[in-house]
């Protein structure tokens, strides 16, 4: 791999993360009531955004959606299967409760996407129906259809899973 493919890599690393950072961070800046600040979060955590694409456009890892499908499967696999099971020994064995709840709700979801990206592989041009998705705003769980009752992997009330239409 090349220098610059790695820094590309890299790159859409840190800006994915200064994305989600500053967007975090915007949301307290509300709460403490500071609406400014709050506003420059969200203005520059966009900018990174645009950043993050280009560099992952230039990695030219957006492909057609069949093939985009199949990757989001692999890494969501890897996720459930290798990544998360490991870290939820290492928070087990470091005693980190926050992390360890914060791990076991990632496993549980990543399992539930690779399970929706699959079936959306098998249907990709032939769907007959057009639902919409409802997501956990506390632990991410992904429902296709409509709301569940509960959260079936952190208890929350369906009334307030996010729909996504
Ligand atoms: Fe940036
Ligand atoms: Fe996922
Ligand atoms: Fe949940």
């Amino acid at each position: 791999m090349s220098k610059s493919t790695e820094d590309l890599q890299a790159g859409f690393a840190g800006e994915s993360q200064a994305n989600r950072r500053y967007l975090a961070f915007a949301k307290r800046a509300e709460e403490e009531g500071h609406p400014q600040a709050a506003k420059l979060f969200r203005a520059a955590a966009h900018a990174e955004t645009v950043h993050a694409l280009n560099h992952l456009k230039a990695l030219g890892e957006i492909k057609s959606t069949s093939e985009n499908l199949e990757a989001a499967v692999r890494a969501e696999n890897y996720e459930a299967v290798t990544m998360y099971p490991g870290f939820v020994r290492d928070a087990e064995a470091d005693g980190n409760r926050q992390a360890l709840r914060s791990f076991q709700y990632a496993l549980a979801v990543e399992k539930v996407h690779e399970s929706l990206y699959r079936k959306a592989i098998e249907t990709l041009g032939k769907e007959t129906s057009n639902e919409d998705y409802y997501v956990c705003p506390i632990c991410g769980y992904t429902h296709y259809g409509s709301a569940p009752a509960q959260c079936p992997v952190c208890a929350t009330p369906g009334a307030k899973f996010e729909r996504i239409s």
